[in-house]
This record gives C-alpha cells, structure tokens and sequence, in this order.
C-alpha cells in the first residue's frame, strides 16, 4: 500500500498520463482527475482512479479535494489546442485560468485543514509541469 497520494489533473491526457504512470509506484498512489474532452482512461496503465471532473465547476472541484486527503496535485489539465482557444478563447481562459484558480482555491483551503498534507501544486500552464 503506498504512502502518499498524489493527484494528476488532465491525467488521462499525453503529459498527465506519463506523469500517472512515472510516479504511480510503492511510495505513491497516483489518482487522475479530468473530464475526458481529449484524454482517455485508455492512456493510463491498469487499476488508476480516475475522477472525472470538470475543474470549471467550482462545485466539484471542491467537493474532490473535501473528500479526499491529496499529498500532492501536480496540474496538467489544460486546453491546448490552439485552433480552438483562436475560435473560442472565452472557452479557453475558462479552463486554464478560471478552472486554474479552482484548484489552487480547492488545494489551499485543504491545505488549511490538513497543514502536513498538500505540499505544493506543480502547474504545466506555464509550459512546464
Ligand atoms: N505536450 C507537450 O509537449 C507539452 C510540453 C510542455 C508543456 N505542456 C503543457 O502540459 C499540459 C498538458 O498538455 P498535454 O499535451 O498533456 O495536453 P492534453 O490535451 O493531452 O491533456 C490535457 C488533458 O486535460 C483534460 N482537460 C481538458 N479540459 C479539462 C477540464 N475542463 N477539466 C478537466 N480536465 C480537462 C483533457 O481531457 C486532457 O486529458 C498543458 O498545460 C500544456 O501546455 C505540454
């Protein structure tokens, strides 16, 4: 049984999903969180939850990380295809700045409440996870 879980959001995606599976090991049990758009659970190895969750609804976002005791987020749930954010960048700044500020909201009032867990939320918007 591992000791810590940590929390892949766009995990079923190309970078959430190597990330799942580089750090899904003895010492940590890795759990994805995305809504599907453009992954698939098909990405990710056998036997990894996967929450299925918007992270532009407030709601369930909070409503995850009440629920479950996070060690760590690492934060690759994203929008990336340009052609899209061109025809509806309202679309985009919705998922990569609004559901942003969801997580990191979500993480920090965790944080409050279990101070030894959450360490850090690593973010990929920036270009890098
Ligand atoms: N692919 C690369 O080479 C690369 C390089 C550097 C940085 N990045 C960054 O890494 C991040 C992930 O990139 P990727 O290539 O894995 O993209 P991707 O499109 O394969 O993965 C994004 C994942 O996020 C999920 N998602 C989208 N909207 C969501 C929402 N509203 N709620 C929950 N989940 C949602 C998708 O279903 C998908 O699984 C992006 O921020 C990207 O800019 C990617």
């Amino acid at each position: 049984m591992a000791e810590k879980r940590v929390l892949i959001t766009g995990g079923a995606g190309f970078i959430g999903s190597h990330i799942v599976e580089a750090l899904n090991s003895a010492a940590w049990q890795a759990e994805a969180l995305d809504n599907l758009s453009t992954g698939s659970p098909a990405n990710l190895p056998s036997g990894i939850r996967v929450n299925v969750v918007d992270i532009r609804s407030r709601a369930d976002v909070v409503r995850l990380f009440t629920e479950n005791p996070w060690d760590a987020v690492v934060h690759c749930a994203a929008q990336t295809s340009v052609e899209r954010s061109m025809k509806d960048p309202e679309m985009d700044r919705e998922v990569n700045v609004t559901g942003t500020l969801y997580l990191l909201e979500a993480a920090n009032r965790h944080l409050l409440r279990h101070p030894a867990s959450v360490q850090r939320l690593r973010t990929a918007a920036a270009g890098r996870c």
